[in-house]
């Protein structure tokens, strides 16, 4: 399998080229920043997601896209719409033209981050963004429904909580995805025999979770990491983690709570 990893430069980038390392037939590399080295199995190749000439020429030859090149967190609607919006829109249609029919999209908790805390959901539920941001990955699954019912596409929408070495707080007690378990989705959304339509939740076997995550470990997704591990060191922080009462009760966080006004009781 030849499969091309946009935003590969990135934090997530980094970590899935050391996992992913000898993997597949090739690794082809693409990001707007230039990339300092290449390794064995792996090509680079400069990409502005937004123009779509720049795309078709980075899927070129490939069987299947990780697509993880974004703004990686909430910003202005002028950076939202070409990187997030308009990419993600050039990566599924130059797939198509190209013949790459398997996309694996980073997508995010704030596609649903309006949902308490107190609610746990699942792959079936209406989407809920809680940003500029979000709307851009609640798109980014959208256009994945539209390709895998038009085109036949298998397409595997991972709703990342919190990718980091160690979860850094309370909220990630139950959002943590270890780099570990993020190569272990990453995979099985490559390699699964057929996805259809699959939207799963980016987040290690965590107790505290908000997220039942039935669709991915039918697909085979098999997490082997915890963040219970860390909670009593992080239970005892203070504060536990950052924001108001709106962020401690919405799944979002802070990011719903950003620009709220209203009432945290009526959500
Ligand atoms: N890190 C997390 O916890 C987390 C959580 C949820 C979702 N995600 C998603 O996972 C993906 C990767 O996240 P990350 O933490 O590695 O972010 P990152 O910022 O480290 O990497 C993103 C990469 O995308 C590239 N990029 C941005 N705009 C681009 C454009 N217009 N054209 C080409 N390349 C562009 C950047 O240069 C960067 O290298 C993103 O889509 C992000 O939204 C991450």
């Amino acid at each position: 399998m030849r499969v091309l990893m946009t935003g590969a430069a990135g934090h997530i980038g980094g970590v899935l080229r050391d996992k992913l390392a000898g993997r597949y037939d090739l690794l082809r590399l693409s990001d707007v920043v230039d990339m300092p080295s290449t390794g064995p199995g792996e090509e680079f190749v400069k990409a502005e997601l937004s123009d779509m000439a720049d795309v078709r020429t980075a899927i070129e030859g490939m069987d299947a896209v990780v697509h993880l090149g974004a703004i990686p967190s909430e910003d202005s609607w002028e950076k939202i719409l070409p990187a997030n919006i308009v990419g993600t829109y050039n990566v599924f249609e130059a797939a198509r033209e190209a013949g790459a029919r398997r996309i694996v999209f980073a997508s995010s908790n704030h596609a649903i981050g309006f949902y308490r805390r107190d609610h746990t959901i699942d792959d079936q539920v209406p989407q809920r963004p809680d940003t500029r941001y979000g709307l851009s990955k609640a798109f980014g699954e959208d256009i994945g429904s539209l390709y895998v019912d038009k085109h036949g596409f298998d397409v595997m929408a991972m709703r990342i909580g919190s990718f980091q070495p160690e979860p850094q707080d309370a909220r990630q007690l139950s959002t943590w995805l270890s780099y570990g378990d993020m190569a272990r989705l990453v995979t099985t959304g490559l390699e699964a025999p057929s996805l259809g339509m699959a939207i799963v939740y980016g987040i290690s076997r965590n107790t505290r979770s908000w997220w039942d995550n039935r669709r991915a470990f039918e697909l085979g997704y098999d997490p082997q990491d915890n963040a219970e591990d860390f909670a009593d060191r992080l239970l005892a922080a203070d504060p536990p983690e950052p924001g108001g009462r709106v962020a401690h009760t919405l799944q979002g966080g802070i990011f719903p709570e950003m620009e709220y006004g209203g009432d945290p009781d009526r959500l």
